[in-house]
């Protein structure tokens, strides 16, 4: 593409040639007005940051609710929320955009009472196109689960559900300051399952008082539980928890790295012998189906506008995020602003090294995919890393594909990093 002359005399030394564009017109094609239309597939988020807890683990800056008044506090949030949809859809011109997948994240989504679920959602559809979407999930913490949410959200076109579990051992339930008991669990469970839609639960590996006993308990309950897809995140210490704190003070000791690691390799084992199987190194779902639209689509770079406070997207180069502050997120929108407060222009290397880290989330990374976008071949760029990683059991490669082994899966992101460090190096 550079030769765009193959006559060796153009490139001799000489004031003649003026270059006048590049590509010359030779290279360009027959393009109409419409499509230069950005019609790139979307991502949505929505995040709603109440609780009714603080969960002593937790890392998210969440706002506790508990003992207020939730309805005035949120519903005022929420008109905040619909307008951001209509500043943004019209300042970005996100409605020509089809919309492939939905996320409500939080905090705790499902703490809206059904009028507030519906505005949010009613707001989104008439605003963004939606008619392509094939997933809409909403994260729910089991004990603010109603049969008449459940059957709202499933009128509302929700299809799938997520919900913070952490444990099954009533103790460990307790330990961690969460409202939720194994009976409360189980039943929010089967309500959801009778909206008929993927189910999620998340687990978490490493909490306060684990134990090998109570460990196995939880990942079997959460197998017979029969839902689609388990995720199972290994407990990270955060310097702004309760949990921190209990550590810093002698008064917790939380289970090592290498505990952690037995039961984690437990879970893969156990999971994947009931057909659960990891689309990612952290979620296992039924037959390798249920693989979910949301995270695949973000973590294989395309674009998600991000609505909420503290909530954080990505639109074209730039990733963004905004106001971390619920009142002056609240505030801004008020006055009609949008409310992004910082963000990050991409490079051409960021989107690669990006692109490498999360996308190597996803167990499989497409090497071809990559060439096709980036023009270069991550198996020239990061030979002797990829050699090392094969070398030492992380993952298997192919011509066409990278894949995480068991030992990849159970140690996380530790190979997508290795490659995106190598990436670095080229800075
Ligand atoms: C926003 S919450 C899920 C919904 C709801 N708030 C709930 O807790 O039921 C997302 C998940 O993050 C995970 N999480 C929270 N703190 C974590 C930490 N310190 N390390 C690893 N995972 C964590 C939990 O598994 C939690 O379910
Ligand atoms: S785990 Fe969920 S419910 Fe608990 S504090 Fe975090 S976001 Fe809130």
């Amino acid at each position: 593409m550079i030769n765009t002359r193959k006559d060796t005399a153009y490139w001799d030394p000489a004031r003649k040639g003026f270059v006048t564009n590049y590509p010359n017109f030779l290279h360009w094609k027959k393009l109409s007005a419409t499509e230069m239309a950005d019609t790139r597939p979307l991502n949505v988020y929505v995040h709603t940051p109440y609780c009714i807890q603080q969960c002593a683990y937790c890392y998210y800056k969440t706002i506790n609710l508990r003992g207020t008044n939730k309805a005035q506090r949120i519903d005022q949030y929420v008109d905040a929320l619909c307008r951001e949809v209509e500043l943004a859809t019209d300042y970005y011109q996100l409605q020509n955009r089809p919309v492939v997948s939905v996320y409500f994240g939080g905090g705790t989504p499902s703490l809206l009472n059904e009028t507030q679920l519906q505005r949010v959602i009613e707001a989104i559809r008439r605003n963004l196109n939606l008619s392509d979407a094939t997933e809409f999930t909403v994260e729910a913490e089991p004990v603010t689960i109603t049969q008449a949410k459940a059957d709202l959200l499933k009128r509302l076109g929700v299809n799938r559900v997520s919900m913070g579990v952490q444990s099954f051992d009533e103790g460990i339930i307790k330990r961690s300051n969460r409202l939720d008991d194994e009976k409360k669990v189980l039943r929010a469970i089967d309500i959801v399952r009778t909206m008929d839609v993927a189910v999620n639960i998340d687990l978490m590996s490493g909490l306060a008082e684990e134990t090998r006993e109570t460990w196995e308990y939880s990942v079997n309950r959460a197998i017979e539980s029969g839902v689609q897809s388990i995720t199972v995140y290994k407990t990270e210490l955060y310097t702004n928890t309760p949990y921190y704190k209990e550590v810093r003070n002698n008064t917790l000791d939380l289970p090592d790295d290498d505990q952690e690691l037995i039961f984690m390799d437990y879970a893969i084992g156990e999971l994947t012998q009931a057909d659960y199987y990891p689309w990612s190194f952290f979620t296992f779902s039924k037959c390798g189906q249920y693989q979910q639209k949301y995270a695949t689509s973000t973590f294989l770079g395309d674009d998600c506008y991000a609505f909420g406070t503290s909530a954080f997207g990505k639109l074209g180069n730039y990733l963004f995020q905004n106001s971390n502050d619920e009142q002056k997120y609240m505030a801004l929108l008020a006055e009609d602003q949008l409310p992004v407060t910082r963000g990050h222009h991409l490079t051409c290397l960021d989107a690669m090294i990006r692109e490498v880290v999360l996308g190597m989330k996803l167990v499989s990374f497409d090497l071809r995919r990559f060439q096709s976008r980036y023009g270069f071949k991550l198996e020239t760029l990061c030979a002797d890393t990829l050699a090392d990683l094969q070398e030492k059991g992380f993952i298997t490669l192919t011509e066409d594909e990278i894949r995480l082994t068991h030992k990849g899966i159970l140690y996380g992101d530790y190979s997508g990093k290795s490659l995106a460090k190598r990436l670095m190096e080229m800075e």
